[in-house]
């Protein structure tokens, strides 16, 4: 059987129920057995706020790392049963509330998924398949920053050009450090001070404290020095970011992972939020950054680091995802909460 994690409401812990492993797929899709689930903020916030465009009852959860089961009949041309892959479960994004994450057998579509090398462990790789998307989003999509494609060839700063990442010490700021440099940008970012050499292991070239009173003023000091691409807002509200872009001398577009509201966007600041509403096709047009194209090949190679760090949480199986979900509500500092399959 399959035990699946449901959250019937708004404001309420998850119930476990069971249904038969999914059998009947389409084409295109796949089913893995999960071996580890990773949470994300969105995961916390749609079991506690009810959100206009999300409807209940539905299955939470976007990250897996696990083994195929079986293969529809195009996802066969990619992959065979028993193949170890991570990837993106878009569930209510996509009007499927039965295709979340969290549970035991997980339906995907097969361009959100890749495979993993066997050095790398289902723990480590369930940490990054939202936060590379998302990133990705945000950098290559024609609707955001529009940079050109990473590849695990481009020499460090071969652009020239810098480009500013505010929360790299995120997991989306993470994911989105590795893949700028991969790109060949020079990278600015900003954390807490704690986290400035793990941000700098991951690539980072300068790093601010957003902490500090005067760190707008700072960044902006820092890429006016030379062409700066534009401005990834990671992690936070996007007003600083949208200061840093009012502020510089250069014309800076601004994406953001949170929502954008009025009040923030000083005049001639152009800013938008990253939003999934076109389903899982918003994602095929960044897939060579991700599932389809550089993240496979430089997971390969040993070139991507495992980021953020995971944190298993004690309990295994579905019962110990509620687990970690209710230490995510607390807050994490550059670690994503993992729990592992029984
Ligand atoms: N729009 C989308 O499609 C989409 C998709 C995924 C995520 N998101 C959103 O993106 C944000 C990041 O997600 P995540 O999974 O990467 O979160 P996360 O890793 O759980 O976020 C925690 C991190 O955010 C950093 N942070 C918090 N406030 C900050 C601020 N004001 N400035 C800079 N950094 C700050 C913290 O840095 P320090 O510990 O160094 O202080 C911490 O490491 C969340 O708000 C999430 O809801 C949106």
């Amino acid at each position: 059987m399959n035990r699946s994690l449901w959250q019937h409401q708004a404001g309420v812990p998850g119930v476990i129920r069971e249904s038969p492993i999914p059998s009947q797929i389409s084409d295109e899709n796949i089913v893995v057995k999960v071996h580890a689930w990773a949470m994300n903020p969105a995961d916390a916030v749609v079991q506690d706020i009810p959100l206009p465009f999300i409807k209940y009852p539905l299955i939470l959860g976007q990250d897996i790392a696990g083994t195929i089961e079986s293969v529809g009949s195009i996802a066969g041309t990619k992959f065979q049963p028993g193949d170890r892959i991570v990837g993106l479960a878009l569930g209510a994004v996509v009007a499927k509330p039965e295709q979340g994450a969290f549970q035991d057998y997980v339906i995907l579509d097969y361009n959100l998924a890749c495979k993993i090398p066997d050095t790398l462990s289902f723990t480590d790789a369930s940490v990054f398949p939202l936060c590379i998307a998302t990133a990705a989003q945000g950098l290559f999509s024609k609707e955001y920053l529009s940079l050109s494609f990473p590849s695990t060839t481009t020499g460090p700063n071969s652009m020239g050009k810098s480009i500013l990442i505010w929360g790299g010490s995120s997991g989306v700021g993470s994911n989105a450090i590795q893949l700028c440099k991969a790109a060949g940008f020079e990278v600015i970012t900003t954390c807490s001070s704690r986290n400035a050499k793990y941000v700098k292991d991951l690539g980072a070239d300068i790093v601010f404290d957003y902490t500090d009173k005067n760190v707008i003023d700072q960044v902006v000091a820092e890429l006016d020095k030379s062409e700066c691409i534009g401005i990834f807002q990671a992690a936070g509200e996007p007003g600083p970011s949208c200061q840093v872009a009012y502020k510089s001398k250069q014309t800076l577009r601004v994406a953001a992972t949170n929502p954008v509201t009025e009040d923030v966007v000083p005049e001639g600041v152009e800013a938008k939020m990253i939003f999934a509403s076109g389903g899982a096709v918003i994602y095929y047009e960044t897939n060579l950054a991700t599932f389809a194209g550089y993240l496979p090949e430089a997971l390969a190679k040993g070139t991507y680091k495992v980021a953020p760090v995971p944190e298993v949480v004690p309990t295994k199986g579905v019962e110990g995802i509620q687990e970690a979900l209710d230490i995510l509500k607390k807050g994490v500092s550059a670690k994503k909460l993992v729990t592992l399959a029984k």
